[in-house]
């Protein structure tokens, strides 16, 4: 029975797909919105096509029919902006009399199929259908892989809580493309590595991956570092240097600290991103490189905006995909997992079985603020190694500050029962009394018939 009753809330009906269309003729969209959710389905309508770019970033639509001809953004760009993030979405373009070529052009560009207007809601229906049918089966594909993944980690990135797994789905989803990623988080929350895991997960996977810390490199440099330069062109140029970008052609470049690079490089990259071509320093010809961008900074975007820090069109360009790694203080209930991952690591690198940790330090790390983030945590399990923690890391192993915040609090929460209190109490008033029970319940000033309830109650021995 629990078997049926699983299988059948997974089985997909209608209203479980998406759909959204898109139309500037606010007539046709009321009579499609009540013919579609007169029917069962699911669908959300907007009369432009900049918005409609918009409300596909924030969510996955399954299926998006849009109109080509819109004034700003058409619907041949909406279709290329939706395929780089969300391949899985097909799209149908809808022409009007005489754009048979423009159709052919969407269909190049992987539109799903494209109907004409006038629309004929029969027909519009049955393609519906059609493509629920065939994303039915891919979607519970899905589900499948997904039930059967490990899902309290991702290649090394280690977490269960809700903010970590809407990234494992993100990287899931973003698999097969490769649009540009921004990734935001206070430092030692993983930025680097959830990078990697991205480019591993990638068709990039066996090309290249290089990370530049654009923080390290000053100004100049970083430019001839990144885009390369031929010999002699500055001052120590003594030979040709290729650059990353070209070094990471194929594969995957992870830019951090992208705050720190300074506005005419910004200018560059953005260049870079948008053409897909790079200029050595030097050179006089540009060349073409096929890099995947993911850009990280711990500093908050708002301000790096608001005081120009960072140009707003080149956060636009690289924040096709954005990723918000959790601070450590957000995710507590991850740190046991991330403790045992650690241990794991620590373990095999030093050959010891270190088997857990206690539960008064494991409370001490639960209720420590973690500024560095997982990075000091896995700083503190390696430190304990190093201190030769012996089969459980306890209290003692812990660096002092993050025992002390603890053992304040723990003062007040760790106080002690009436009941342990009275043991403890008429314990010593007969150990003082070398057992004698009258003489005890006159120490404690209370009946010796209560003395003798009580040792009877507590079963002091
Ligand atoms: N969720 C996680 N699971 C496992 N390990 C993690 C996780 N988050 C961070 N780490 C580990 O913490 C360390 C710091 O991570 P990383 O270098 O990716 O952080 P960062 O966000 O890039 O930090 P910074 O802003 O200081 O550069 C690494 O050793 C990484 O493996
Ligand atoms: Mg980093």
């Amino acid at each position: 029975m629990a078997a049926m009753a699983e299988e059948n809330t997974e089985k997909l009906t209608r209203s479980d797909f998406r759909i959204l269309f898109v139309d500037d003729e606010k007539e046709i969209l009321s009579i499609v919105e009540q013919y579609l959710s007169g029917h069962g389905y699911q669908v959300t309508v907007s009369d432009n096509g900049a918005k409609a770019l918009v409300l596909a970033r924030e969510k996955v639509f399954d299926i998006i029919f849009t109109d080509l001809k819109m004034p700003k953004v058409g619907g041949l760009e909406l279709l290329r902006a939706v395929k780089e993030t969300s391949p899985e979405t097909e799209v149908i373009i809808l022409t009007g009399y005489g754009t048979v070529d423009s159709a052919v052009e969407a269909l190049k560009l992987g539109s799903y199929d494209y109907l004409q207007k006038p629309i004929e809601f029969e027909r519009l229906k049955i393609l519906i259908d059609r493509i629920i049918e065939k994303q039915t089966l891919q979607k519970e594909n899905i589900l499948i892989k997904k039930r059967l993944r490990d899902r309290y980690q991702y290649d090394g990135l280690v977490g269960a809580s809700e903010k970590i797994r809407e990234i494992y789905t993100i990287i899931d989803r973003i698999s097969h493309t490769s649009p540009t990623v921004f990734i935001q988080g206070e430092s030692g929350t993983g930025k680097e590595l959830a990078a990697n895991v991205i480019h591993q997960n990638s068709d990039r996977k066996d090309m290249p991956f290089i990370a530049v810390n654009c923080g390290a490199i000053v100004g100049n440099l970083l430019e001839s570092e990144l885009f390369g330069h031929l010999k002699g062109s500055f001052t120590g140029a003594i030979r040709d240097n290729v650059g990353l970008f070209k070094a990471a052609d194929g594969g995957t470049i992870f830019l951090d600290e992208i705050a720190e690079i300074e506005a005419a490089l910004q200018v560059k990259l953005l260049r870079a991103l948008q053409e897909r071509k790079i200029r050595p320093v030097g050179a006089a010809h540009e060349k073409t490189v096929d890099v995947r961008v993911i850009a990280a900074t711990n500093q908050d975007t708002d301000v790096l905006l608001r005081k120009n820090i960072m140009r707003e069109d080149l956060y636009y360009r690289l924040n096709v995909i954005n990723i918000r790694m959790p601070a450590l203080r957000e995710m507590r209930a991850d740190i046991p997992l991330l403790v045992r991952h650690f241990l794991n690591r620590f373990n095999t690198r030093s050959q010891k079985k270190v088997q857990g940790i206690s539960p008064e330090a494991l409370d001490c790390l639960d209720r420590y603020h973690w500024p560095g983030n997982v990075r000091q945590l896995e700083n503190v399990i390696e430190r304990a190694f190093a201190l030769g923690v012996d089969k459980i890391i306890q209290a003692e192993d812990l660096p002092l500050e993050i025992r002390e915040i603890t053992q304040q609090k723990v003062g007040t929460a760790k106080i002690r029962t009436l009941r342990d209190n009275e043991i403890a109490l008429i314990k010593s008033a007969l150990v003082k009394t070398n057992g004698n029970r009258a003489k005890a319940a006159e120490l404690l000033g209370v009946n010796t018939s209560t003395i003798y309830r009580k040792i009877e109650k507590y079963q002091i021995e």
